[in-house]
């Protein structure tokens, strides 16, 4: 007599499987999913995960813009308490940019940042390489990290052909963050001293450099209405993705003339109406590559002192306000792809997908209303410009890997994989 077929873990209840919710049961053997079936026909597992009826079963999802600040910033964040808010927002894997102190922009340093990452992160990461006057120099860990990312400074600087010379020659994407410095402007309103001309300007510069070397170019959080028109256009031409925000999504720059002012400070900042729905049609359509956070903590002194620095956390609330959007009716169940099997698939990872063959990075989210409060993030950055804002769903569970690693609030120790 043959022995009953049986498996690690056994997920039965309601699970998004592209476009559509089904009632299935998951199977999981080890850290991959070994098949999805009807409930009826599930395979015996070790553990069975029953979700209640208000519960739905989700990929984990993929980040691909993050500061975890460590190492050289922990004060503001560490991949430790990074992690945890990813966790708890269901992101089962994060890419963190160079942007450290020092810059993660050698071999030497890119080591010590996955030798760090690695023994402290409880989900999945992959890395920037950052700019430098020598980008040759990364060739030979170039297994160490997914892309490139360009800084304004560094697009308007001699570094910047070289390094898409170098990527075009690797078949990495450089990740621009495309505003052009000589045309920012003196202005107490943040959304004037940065305005919409100078990412325009930026995405004319960022095409030119990828069309003359043959570079994958990927422009991220992009925020303004010319500079969609002119980058939808441009895809057909060549190898160019992009990205938008939540931020940039759904908030617009009458924050700036609000209490949560420095909170809300962030680049590029947030723009008119105008340019908000058009970043919000760009995600409805499907049309985006991505939805990244740009996770950017730090310190709440820092952002409430007189010049605060741009950016604030997003990892723990980005799953929640896009399935806020598709609960209330105004993004299609089929944005949910947008941050886990479209970031996935840009990133050549078996992850953001619920299929047999993709790493089993699942998460259970349960539709609850819960009023966002900055104080009860578990990141450091413990503030938000989504403060007061009313939730339909909130994580119930995140697996890495078959791994639980939160859980009703409590962390799991997971352990990270590049
Ligand atoms: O708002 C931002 N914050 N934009 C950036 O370009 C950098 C980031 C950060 O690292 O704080
Ligand atoms: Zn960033």
């Amino acid at each position: 007599m043959s022995a009953a077929v049986s498996v690690d873990a056994v997920f039965v209840g309601r699970a998004y499987l592209g476009g559509r919710f089904e009632e299935v049961a998951v199977a999981v053997e080890g850290d991959t999913i070994a098949a999805v079936t009807k409930p009826a026909l599930a395979p015996r597992g070790e553990e069975t995960v029953v979700l209640g009826p208000k519960q739905l079963l989700l990929p984990g999802m993929v980040d691909l813009h993050v500061h975890m600040r460590e190492p050289g910033l922990e004060h503001k964040e560490d991949w430790r308490s990074g992690s945890m808010s990813a966790a708890k927002g269901g992101v089962t894997c994060v890419f963190d940019m160079p942007n450290n102190v020092p810059p993660a922009n050698t071999c030497d340093r890119l080591r010590e940042k996955v030798a760090k990452a690695f023994s402290k992160s409880i989900v999945d990461f992959g890395l920037y390489a950052g700019c430098s006057d020598e980008p040759e120099t990364l060739k030979p860990c170039a297994d160490l990290f997914f892309g490139f990312k360009l800084y304004p400074e560094d697009l308007y600087s001699p570094r910047a052909r070289p390094t898409f010379k170098l990527a075009a020659e690797l078949g990495k994407p450089v990740f621009v963050h495309a505003e052009d410095p000589s045309l920012f402007r003196d202005s107490p309103l943040h959304s004037e001293a940065r305005p919409p001309e100078a990412e325009a300007s930026a995405v004319e510069l960022a095409l030119e450099l990828a069309r003359s070397t043959g570079a994958w170019l990927h422009l991220t959080h992009v925020s303004t209405k010319p500079a969609l028109e002119r980058v939808l256009a441009s895809k057909a031409l060549g190898k160019v993705t992009f990205d938008v925000t939540p931020h940039h999504m759904l908030l617009s720059d009458s924050l700036y003339r609000s209490p949560l002012a420095k909170i809300a400070k962030v680049n590029p900042p947030l723009r008119s109406e105008e340019h908000r729905a058009a970043v919000y049609a760009a995600a409805r359509s499907g049309a985006a590559d991505a939805l990244v956070t740009d996770h950017a903590p730090h310190a709440l002194a820092e952002k409430l002192s007189e010049n605060p620095p741009p950016g604030f956390p997003g990892l723990e609330l980005a799953l929640h306000l896009l399935l806020k959007e598709v609960l209330e009716g105004r993004l299609p169940p089929s944005a949910i792809d947008l941050y886990s099997s479209k970031p996935a698939r840009l990133a050549g990872l078996r992850k953001g997908v619920i299929a047999p063959g993709f790493d089993a990075d699942l998460v259970i989210v349960e539709l609850a209303e819960w009023s966002v409060k900055g104080s009860e993030l578990v990141s450091k950055a413990k503030y938000t410009p989504f403060e007061g804002w009313t939730m339909r769903t909130k994580t119930v569970a995140t697996y890495v890997r078959g791994r639980c690693v939160y859980r009703d609030g409590g962390f799991g120790e997971g352990g990270a994989r590049a």
